[in-house]
Order: C-alpha cells, then structure tokens, then sequence
C-alpha cells in the first residue's frame, strides 16, 4: 500500500468534478443587467452604414433607430449609450453643433425616450463628434483649453439632459468637469440625472475603429495625452477616482478595459461605488478579427471577456457585444 501522506489532503479538482459543484462555488456571474450597448446613430434615410474596422457594427439613421434599439429592450438590456455622427459641415474650431437642441444626438434620445421610456439613456459629454479638429474640448494656439472647454460642455450636457438623457457620462478628461456639470444641472431642475463619469481614460490606441465610426480620426490633430491618462499610470488613476466622487460622480469608468482591469480593481478595492469598465472599440475589432478568421471561439471568447470585468470588480460594461452576449446568456 501507498503511504497515504503522498496523496494530496487538498484537491481543489474536487470542486471542479462536476457542472452541479462549479455552479454552486462560482465567484462571479454575468448577467444582463450589467450590459450597456454603445450605438452610433447617422443622418439620413434608411441608412445602415458598416464601419469597416468593428465588423458586426453599424451605424444607423433615425427611421431606424427605434427597431434597432428594439433589440436591445427585447433582451432586457438596460441602457444604451447613443454616439452621434456629425455631418463634416456642421463641424467647426468651436463643437457649436453640440449646443444645438436639434442635433442628432438630442434627436436619437429624444425618439428613443418616446418609444421605450423604461430604457436607461446615457449620452458622452465632450466636444470630439462636433469639432473639426477631433479634440473633446476648445483649442487655442494648438493647447487644449481646461476651464473654457467646461463651460461648453456644461452647457452640452444640459442640452442631453433637456433632450431626454438620464445619464451623462463626460468623456473629455478636462480636470472639474464633473463639478460644473453637477452645478449646471442642479441649478435647472435635473438633479436626478446622474452623472458617469469617464473618470480613468487613458491615451490610448484601443480608440482607432471609434474614430473611424465617428469618422474624427482623419480629422484629429496630434494626440490627447495632455488630458487622457498615461497608460503607463495607475495610483493617478485613484486621484481621479477620489476628485470625481467629490464633485459629485454617480457612478465612474474606467476605458479601455481589457488592458485595464488593474485599474478597476484597484478602485473598487479603495472606493464603494459603482464601477464600470468601457470595452472599447479596439479591444471589440481585434477579438472579432479574430473570430472571423476562425482563431477564436466566437460565444466562448464574447462570454469570457466580459467575465473578467466582473472578476476585476465592475458593476457593468459598455460593450459593442451587449446583444450577442445578452442572446448568449438566455441560452
Ligand atoms: C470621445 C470618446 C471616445 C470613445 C468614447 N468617447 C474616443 C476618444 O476619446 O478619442 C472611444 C470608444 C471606443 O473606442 O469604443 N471622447
């Protein structure tokens, strides 16, 4: 006989033996809840326009934003996040568009509110669809301008706010944004419109094939790493967290995600609040990349990518396969 000792007393297999046992010791679930669908709406008539670099993803006219988005409250999804595609003619130095009670974004909320008003509306604050130099805030002698830019996008996220948005979620990384916006809205009777706050965005290459939906990529001049968050930073990352909270943040996010979950879960270590991650438009193409040349398993990879954000600590993500995995998860 075998000394016994030579055995493993503990085997961690053992929880792992069969589907009943992994079922009862799983840490973490997904769930539809925690979906958000990123959309990107167009002018014109009967327009489904694909966006070459985010296979799967389209960008949608107002005539058929209602049956789109259909898809989403079907499934129980909870909210989606509307990115408009400015007309290059209506873009200037300024993003004046983005003042504009009737431009597309207060159009596509507004339509929207009306035909599911169950349905979570969030809107991103930051001039970068309305200028014609691509940047999220003003610009003077080739600087971003902090506190000039924020009387804009106050006055932006009052505009979504009277439209209908239940959510605005300030993408622009200009340092007291939150704080104004919290003020503009107060002081005009939307003090139940909560803020989201894009509270850890960094500089990075994981936004090109957003550029390209929005087509504000050709049209970008030089970088935003004067306001984005160095990759290479992560306490940084809690600073901004602890100044968001303190101007009044709802809610916070982290973006991109996948490279990020560091990031998210080191905040939700330091701070109780709600965390959400934003699986960006790069992370969504190189995955879908690879599923289309077959290297990946199409449901397997969606499931576990979005997974590991709840591991990291998120209550939620943003993500372009909210739908493949909302059907994927009813199975
Ligand atoms: C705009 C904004 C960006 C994204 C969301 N809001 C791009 C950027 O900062 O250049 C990226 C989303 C994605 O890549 O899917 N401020």
């Amino acid at each position: 006989m075998k000394n016994v000792s030579s055995y493993p007393l503990s085997r961690l297999r053992r929880n792992r033996h069969d589907n009943f046992t992994r079922r009862l010791v799983q840490e973490n679930h997904l769930h539809v809840d925690n979906l958000i669908w990123p959309i990107f709406v167009c002018e014109g008539q009967n327009q489904r326009q694909k966006v070459a670099s985010m296979p799967g993803v389209e960008r949608v006219s107002l005539d058929l934003l209602v049956e789109h988005v259909k898809q989403a409250v079907d499934l129980g999804i909870p909210a989606v996040a509307i990115f408009p595609i400015t007309p290059k003619e209506l873009r200037d130095s300024k993003g004046t568009e983005a003042l504009n009670p009737d431009n597309l974004m207060c159009r596509a909320s507004r339509l929207l509110k009306k035909n599911f008003p169950d349905l979570g509306i969030i809107g991103d604050v930051a001039l970068d669809p309305y200028t014609d130099h691509g940047h999220d805030g003003l610009i003077k002698d080739g600087r971003i301008l902090n506190d000039e830019s924020i009387e804009v996008l106050r006055l932006q996220a009052l505009n979504q706010a009277r439209a209908g948005n239940d959510i605005i979620a300030p993408s622009d990384m200009m340092d007291g944004r939150v704080q104004a916006i919290r003020e503009t809205l107060d002081e005009h009777n939307f003090e139940t419109v909560r803020i989201m706050s894009y509270t850890a965005k960094y500089a990075s290459a994981f936004y090109g094939p957003f550029r390209d939906a929005l087509g504000s990529g050709g049209l970008l001049t030089g970088d935003k790493k004067t306001y984005q968050m160095n990759p290479a930073n992560s306490d940084e990352a809690l600073r901004e967290v602890e100044q968001d909270l303190a101007e009044g943040a709802d809610m916070i996010m982290v973006k991109p995600g996948m490279p990020y979950l560091d990031i998210i879960r080191r905040i939700r270590d330091n701070f109780a609040v709600p965390t959400f991650a934003y699986q960006v438009s790069g992370e969504y193409a190189m995955i879908m990349g690879a599923i289309e040349k077959g290297w990946l398993d199409r449901d397997r990879t969606i499931l576990e990518s979005l997974m590991a954000f709840k591991r990291a600590g998120c209550s939620g993500i943003l993500t372009y396969f909210a739908l493949d995995a909302a059907r994927l998860l009813k199975d």
